[in-house]
């Protein structure tokens, strides 16, 4: 009953989210608004950070400010998420976030926590940010549009996307602190760093280990696309393996990175042997 309760909040809160996502970006084109389905199992890398993109010049109105004109630092001109590690460092510093995507999400909703020098409100001798608290109206992102901004913004110089995949509605994130995961994540490095931080091979056969308990992972790139297997991880419950319980958890702390490596890494298994 627990788990069914789960399941039903599970999804009702993903429509939730991608109805919210669909309706908002059509209307800022300016064009006949087009319905425009966002598939959950398609949600890709490439498709979170153009969603960034498009809020960055669009919904979000950074670029009124973030632009050539000298009105606020022009993020497209440097590497912000790596300045950002200087900011957090600096003695006027006054957050407490550790890191770079903290310092972002920080910098969209508590601006003062930091001024960029020479950019502050007139007579505050830099210490008001001019720049509006951006999930607050008129602007009022929400925190899956401020991830995506986050991840384009990460994105854009190569770095990793360190932002959670957006798969609770309403998740606490709009202080600057996520609670669903530690202040610090370490990152993992590999497909198999991935597999093993998330437990994967408690429940299946894969790197070597054996498990019952789900399907065996060392073929599934036989049997799956690699667009079954991404929804396999970010929707859990969409579609149950027959036979198996519906009993795969979701990895709300999941990045978007981490999310790719292990992606591409099962679709690449193809061992029929085991
Ligand atoms: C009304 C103007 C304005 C708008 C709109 C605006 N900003 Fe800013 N932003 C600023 C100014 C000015 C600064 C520099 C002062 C400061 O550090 O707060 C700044 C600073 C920042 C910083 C810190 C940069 C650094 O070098 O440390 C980030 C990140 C940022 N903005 C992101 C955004 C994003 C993303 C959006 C859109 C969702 C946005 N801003 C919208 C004016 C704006
Ligand atoms: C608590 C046990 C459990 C854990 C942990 C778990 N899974 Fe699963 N997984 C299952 C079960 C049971 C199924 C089959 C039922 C279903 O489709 O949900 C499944 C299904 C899948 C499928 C679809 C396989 C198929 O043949 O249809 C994939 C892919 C998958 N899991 C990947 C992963 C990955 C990657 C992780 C780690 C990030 C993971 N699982 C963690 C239990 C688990």
């Amino acid at each position: 009953m627990i788990v069914l309760t789960k399941i039903l909040a599970f999804s009702v809160a993903l429509i939730l989210i991608f109805a919210g996502v669909t309706y908002v970006l059509p209307q800022m084109k300016g064009e006949a608004p087009e319905e425009k389905e966002v598939d959950v199992g398609a949600l890709t890398m490439d498709s979170f950070t153009a969603m960034g993109e498009e809020l960055y010049g669009g919904k979000g109105t950074c670029t009124l400010c973030h632009n050539k004109l000298g009105r606020a630092p022009d993020l497209l001109a440097f590497d912000v998420a790596k300045v950002a590690l200087e900011r957090i460092a600096d003695s006027r510093y006054q957050g407490e976030v550790k890191d770079a995507e903290g310092y972002l999400r920080e910098s969209m909703v508590r601006p003062s926590m930091y001024v960029v020098e020479g950019f502050g409100k007139k007579g505050s001798n830099d210490t008001e940010s001019p720049m509006p608290a951006i999930d607050k109206p008129p602007i009022q992102l929400s925190d899956v549009e401020i991830s995506a901004v986050i991840a384009y913004l990460q994105n854009k110089d190569g770095n990793p996307v360190t932002v959670a995949l957006p798969v609770k509605a309403g998740a606490p994130t709009a202080q600057g602190k996520d609670e669903r995961r530690p202040a610090n994540p370490v990152l993992a490095k590999s497909p198999q760093d991935a597999i093993v931080k998330f437990g994967c091979a408690a429940c299946h056969s894969i790197l070597e280990t054996e498990s019952p308990i789900g399907p065996n992972l060392n073929d599934v790139g036989e049997r799956l696309s690699i667009g079954q297997i991404r929804q396999s991880i970010i929707a859990p419950k969409a579609v149950i393996a027959e036979g198996y319980p519906p009993i795969m958890p979701d990895f709300p702390a999941m990045t978007i990175t981490e999310l790719e490596m292990i992606v591409r890494f099962l679709a690449a298994q193809t061992d029929t042997q085991s």
